[in-house]
């Protein structure tokens, strides 16, 4: 059994765990703390909530062996039951508890808030505790007692991110050695890959973590070209500057998928390799002309993205091979941004999603890129629609014929689905405002 360092609430925890053993079961189990809950186990409900580097994470989804190194904190953290912490004590002045079960995980994750952000609009505070479902309280008396407990954190100076430049880190090149002898998997952010073991009762026997690996992280710009590393965290894109001003689609849609916990830990690498039909960050990647480097020990190879996927969940990655970076091309001076619709605003599965980015001129349409996720087998740009719209004036006849043309590819690539009957007439409505220029992000 692998031993396992790091910090628990500021004191030093030295266990063994299983490979693929959850810090949800280390914590509860191994370590007794029953503060954090198990709910749905799946990274849905927020129960488990745990600040890993004091970054809100869901426990069930995070293997322990993930925080060898790390600072982890429960809500032991905050108070005792004599020396409640002021975010504690609000959240009992404002009625903000009834059952409880779901309190220590809002509690971090407000905390995660306040410590970096003194100053949060509603909207803020709404989106930090978006991970996390109350099924008996309500949401108000929890804002309340988030906005109540600010005047505290006023005094409280952040230090930032501890650094991890002292964590075990392993090169690609070793990475890739250990995929050519076999017999393990890759893990990355690991938040999808632990929920369908878990659907399938299985364990993760043996993994090698991408996230280790330090070429595999970042964002720059390299010969006109924005790289990204695989393993770079949706959070770390949607706060991206280069990202922000240059591919403005991929940063939204980065802030839309799951929730904060998820997006604190899950990777870009994940999100495409995964290769969902409603995988948030294709659609925009698309729209951007995006190019895959699968890497081995063998060889290095570039895949246009449009040609990675193949099917609902099917790539042509070899099982030796690691998808290292996405390079992709900067757009300049178009209105450019993604629309997601899903159930509901946090937490949901894009039922339909367009990513656009549109350069006009004295009211032509100078250039035209657009995606569409969630209604075919696999995301697709829509050539044939943006080649009806490149260089033709802005009207509505051109805009209606541009439309049909993409509702004809869905039809086409998708056969009949009985989910079109309120998809196809959404996806009208949207594409029509898009192009009209009523939609900006
Ligand atoms: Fe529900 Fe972890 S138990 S998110
Ligand atoms: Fe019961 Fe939130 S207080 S689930």
């Amino acid at each position: 059994m692998p031993k396992v360092n790091f910090l628990l609430n500021e004191e030093a925890v030295e266990i063994n765990v299983e490979k693929g053993e959850t810090l949800l079961f280390t914590l509860r189990e191994r370590l007794k703390i029953k503060s954090v809950k198990e709910g749905c186990g799946i990274g849905e409900c927020g129960a488990c909530t745990v600040l890993v580097n004091d970054l809100p994470v869901y426990s069930c989804l995070t293997p322990t062996i993930k925080v060898h190194g790390k600072d982890v904190k429960t809500v032991e953290f905050l108070g005792t039951q004599e020396n409640l912490h002021p975010l504690q004590e609000n959240f009992i002045k404002m009625g903000a508890v009834q059952c409880g079960y779901c309190t220590p995980g809002m509690l971090l994750a407000s905390y995660a808030l306040l410590i970096r952000n003194t100053n949060p609009t509603e909207r803020e505070i709404r989106e930090a505790i978006s991970g996390n479902l109350c099924r008996c309280t309500g949401y108000l008396p929890i804002i309340e007692a988030i906005k109540n407990s600010i005047p505290y954190f006023l005094n409280i100076q952040f230090k930032g991110n501890p650094e991890e430049e002292h964590l075990i880190t392993l090169t690609k090149d070793e990475i890739l050695e250990k995929l050519y002898e076999g017999k393990v998997e890759i893990i990355a952010g690991g938040t999808d890959i632990l929920v369908s073991k878990r659907k399938k009762d299985e364990k993760i026997e043996d993994f090698v973590d991408l996230t280790l690996v330090k070429e595999l992280k970042g964002i720059d710009m390299i010969e006109n070209e924005i790289r990204i590393g695989s393993v770079t965290t949706h959070v770390e894109i949607q706060n991206n500057l280069l990202i922000k001003n240059s591919a403005t689609s991929l940063s939204v849609a980065c802030g839309l998928i799951g929730s904060p916990q998820i997006r604190n830990t899950a990777t870009i690498g994940g999100n495409i390799i995964n290769a969902s039909p409603a995988a948030d960050t294709v659609p925009p990647l698309l729209i951007h002309d995006a190019i895959c480097v699968l890497e081995s020990k063998r060889e290095s190879r570039q895949i246009p993205l449009i040609e990675l996927i193949t099917g609902p969940y099917k790539t042509i990655k070899k099982p030796d091979e690691v998808l290292s970076e996405i390079r992709m091309l900067p757009l300049h001076g178009y209105r450019e941004g993604y629309i997601k619709v899903g159930k509901r605003k946090a937490l949901a599965i894009s039922r339909l999603s367009i990513a656009f980015a549109i350069k006009e001129n004295s009211g032509i349409y100078e250039d035209v890129r657009i995606s569409i996720g969630s209604c075919t087998p696999v995301p697709f740009r829509a050539y044939m629609a943006e080649d009806i719209l490149k260089g033709n004036k802005r009207n509505e006849r051109i805009i209606q014929k541009a439309i049909e043309a993409i509702i004809g590819e869905i039809i086409k690539k998708s056969g009949g689905r009985t989910s079109y009957f309120y998809k196809l007439p959404v996806i009208r409505d949207l594409l029509k405002e898009i192009l009209e220029g009523k939609r900006c992000q």
